[in-house]
């Protein structure tokens, strides 16, 4: 696909562009055109004015999530299937190579995605982003609780990008809007570690099954409108990258605060599970490498390393299971 062309058309919103303009000669831009239409890009053809484009292709475009995307270490390689059972199944097969370091598995529908605790994930076909990243991480970030962190940070990212609304990580794998779900990630681990992501992109609020109608959203739903799934792809993996740079550099401190600054769960009351016992109380502070803070209802502050928060609430609520 001529990318350059379909950028030029998109980036003169909407105005018409003739041969001049384009830089081609006729029989060459009606083949490049004609490309671009086969694969639902909609444009508006004048006799004398030339191409207008009116709007953006349903189907993810490998061809413009590759375009300079220029990041260092994920998206070496971008994958876009049609159908999987799921993108974390292929990431996980793919680390057999070292050499798919990197690799971003993507799917426009899947029959048997998963999310945490052996939930389903579903999501209508060519509505979402459903990917994975496949990584190699030195032992220092091969940890599920950093890599959930990464994904969460940068999808959290992308979804306020995208939105213009603030988006907050509900621990340890949600990201939020308005208490909204709008993303999920799970991370999993083979020979590599796999970085599954879900977001909801053009879903719209009827295609939310009724259990979920108040408690998920989509971007359209939040914008307003449907967006460039290829576009939204692209800021994800540039996301992850940087953000993945910046820890193999050793600077694991900005994900941290990142991820710190986005957490839900201050001001909240918590219960805290570890292995041996279940420690209520309001979460005082919380670090990707040194736990949770808590003061506990019996006034001690206590910090719990390698737990799961089970449940929780506002101060002055009855906590609610998650
Ligand atoms: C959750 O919220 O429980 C996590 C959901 C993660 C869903 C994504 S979609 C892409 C990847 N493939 C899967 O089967 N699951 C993850």
């Amino acid at each position: 696909m001529n990318v350059p062309l379909l950028l030029r058309l998109r980036d003169a919103g909407g105005r018409f562009l003739g041969l001049d303009d384009l830089g081609l000669d006729r029989d060459r831009l009606g083949v490049e055109v004609a490309e671009l239409e086969a694969f639902g890009v909609a444009l508006e053809w004048h006799p004398y004015l030339g191409i207008a484009y009116r709007g953006h292709a349903e189907r993810l475009c490998p061809d413009l999530i590759e375009w300079s995307l220029d990041t260092r270490h994920v998206g070496r390689r971008v994958a876009v299937w049609n159908r999987v059972a799921s993108t974390n199944d292929l990431a996980v097969r793919a680390a057999e190579s070292l050499a798919n370091d990197g690799l971003v598995i993507l799917a426009e529908e899947q029959t048997a995605g998963r999310g945490r605790r052996g939930r389903a994930w579903s999501a209508p076909a060519r509505s979402s982003a459903l990917m994975s990243v496949l990584l190699f991480p030195p032992a220092r970030l091969d940890d599920p609780g950093w890599l959930t962190a990464l994904g969460a940070v940068a999808t959290a990212e992308v979804v306020e990008t995208w939105t213009g609304q603030p988006a907050r990580i509900k621990w340890p794998n949600d990201v939020r809007v308005e208490g909204r779900k709008v993303a999920g990630v799970l991370v999993e681990r083979g020979s590599g570690a796999v970085l599954g992501i879900g977001l909801n992109v053009n879903v719209t609020a009827a295609d939310l099954p009724a259990d979920l109608q108040k408690s998920a959203t989509s971007l359209q739903v939040l914008r307003g409108e449907r967006l460039d799934r290829s576009e939204v792809v692209r800021s994800l993996i540039r996301r992850i990258d940087a953000h993945y740079l910046n820890g193999l550099n050793g600077d694991d401190a900005l994900l941290n605060a990142c991820w710190r600054d986005r957490l839900e769960l201050f001001g909240l009351r918590v219960r805290v599970q570890t292995t041996s016992e279940s420690i209520h109380g309001h979460l005082l502070d919380a670090s990707l490498r040194q736990g949770l803070t808590l003061r506990t209802d019996e006034g001690a502050t206590r910090r719990v390393l390698g737990a799961e928060v089970v449940t929780m609430g506002r101060a002055d609520d009855t906590p609610n299971s998650i």
